[in-house]
């Protein structure tokens, strides 16, 4: 048994996959939650074998898919009563732009909303870990795509969105939606942060098209290793919080320190309306 336990989505690959067995290493109990059981196995072993001494269990769900988020917050939270960290990790490029329920653009729904049920449902779990300890965690992969990213465009099925501004949105709303919870969980011992990972070599980006695919592509053997990538996430997930500093509550990090932000949209305002707009899928 480890010392805490720690929810990691898109825990199979790259950065999911170095930060769970990075935690693993420190001891943490992990619960990783993949979209494909092969995938999701391979996983689990190797994550096992970066520690046999703690416990690695495996979850399946498609974050694009609110009941399949809704099911397995449920079987998560049932066996695990505690969860001292939730690691929202999953994201991509979309390769082209498809639109689901009400018109949300599918990676928005499965980066944002799908990761909005996926806490939310998880929230007894985390509370009670926050009430034990005073100190449960829940960190949410951004990038600074953000800055191109713009609320205007949430929720909207536009014509002419790009594959790469909806990454843009969902990695703007990532970074707003950690800045409203570190709010609404105040004095539950929760706290919330989002991390850009730097340029990571991962499978990220591997099928985006045209000239964003081709720079990806060119500029691979310059990314860091994902184990590099992972340390901020590692970072928010392990170090004490004295040394995350409590007014960082909400805040956006990249390498292991809080970052100013550039971006008009990122005020109190728009984060709540975020979270507001989102409740209707809980
Ligand atoms: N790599 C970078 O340079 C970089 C830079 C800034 C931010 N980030 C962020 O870092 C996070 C991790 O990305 P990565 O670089 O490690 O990419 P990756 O290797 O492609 O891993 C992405 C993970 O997300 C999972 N995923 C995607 N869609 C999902 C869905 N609908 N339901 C459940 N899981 C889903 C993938 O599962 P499958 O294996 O089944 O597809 C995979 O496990 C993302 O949020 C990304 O935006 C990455």
């Amino acid at each position: 048994m480890g010392i805490k336990t720690a929810v990691i989505t898109g825990a199979n690959s790259g950065l999911g996959l170095a930060t769970a067995k990075a935690l693993a290493q420190r001891s943490f109990d992990l619960v990783l939650v993949c979209r494909n059981a092969d995938r999701g196995k391979q996983a689990q072993t190797s994550v096992q074998q970066a520690n046999p001494a703690v416990k690695v269990d495996l979850f399946l769900a498609d974050l694009a898919d609110a009941e399949s988020v809704r099911q397995v917050a449920k079987a998560i939270c049932s066996a695990y009563p505690k969860i001292d960290v939730l690691i929202n990790n999953a994201g991509y490029t979309p390769k082209s732009i498809e639109f689901v329920e009400e018109g949300v653009e599918k990676s928005f729904f499965a980066s944002h909303v799908g990761h909005f049920i996926l806490t939310n449902g998880l929230m007894d779990s985390l509370k009670a870990a926050g009430a034990a300890t005073g100190d449960a965690r829940v960190i949410s992969l951004s990038s600074a795509a953000y800055i191109g990213g713009r609320t205007a465009r949430f929720f909207r099925k536009l014509d002419n969105l790009s594959p790469m501004l909806a990454y843009c949105d969902d990695k703007l709303a990532n970074l707003l939606f950690a800045k409203e919870l570190a709010k609404q969980t105040a004095g539950t011992g929760i706290t919330a942060y989002s991390a850009h990972p730097g340029a990571v070599r991962t499978n990220f980006g591997s099928d985006t098209l045209g000239f964003v695919g081709q720079a990806l592509a060119l500029a691979r053997p310059f990314m860091r290793t994902p184990e590099k990538g992972a340390q901020t996430s590692v970072f928010l997930a392990s170090a004490p919080l004295k040394s995350i500093g409590a007014s960082n509550n909400g805040g956006y990090f990249a390498d292991s320190a809080p970052k100013r932000t550039r971006n008009r949209d990122i005020t109190d305002e728009k984060a709540a309306w975020l979270w507001e707009r989102t409740r209707q899928y809980l």
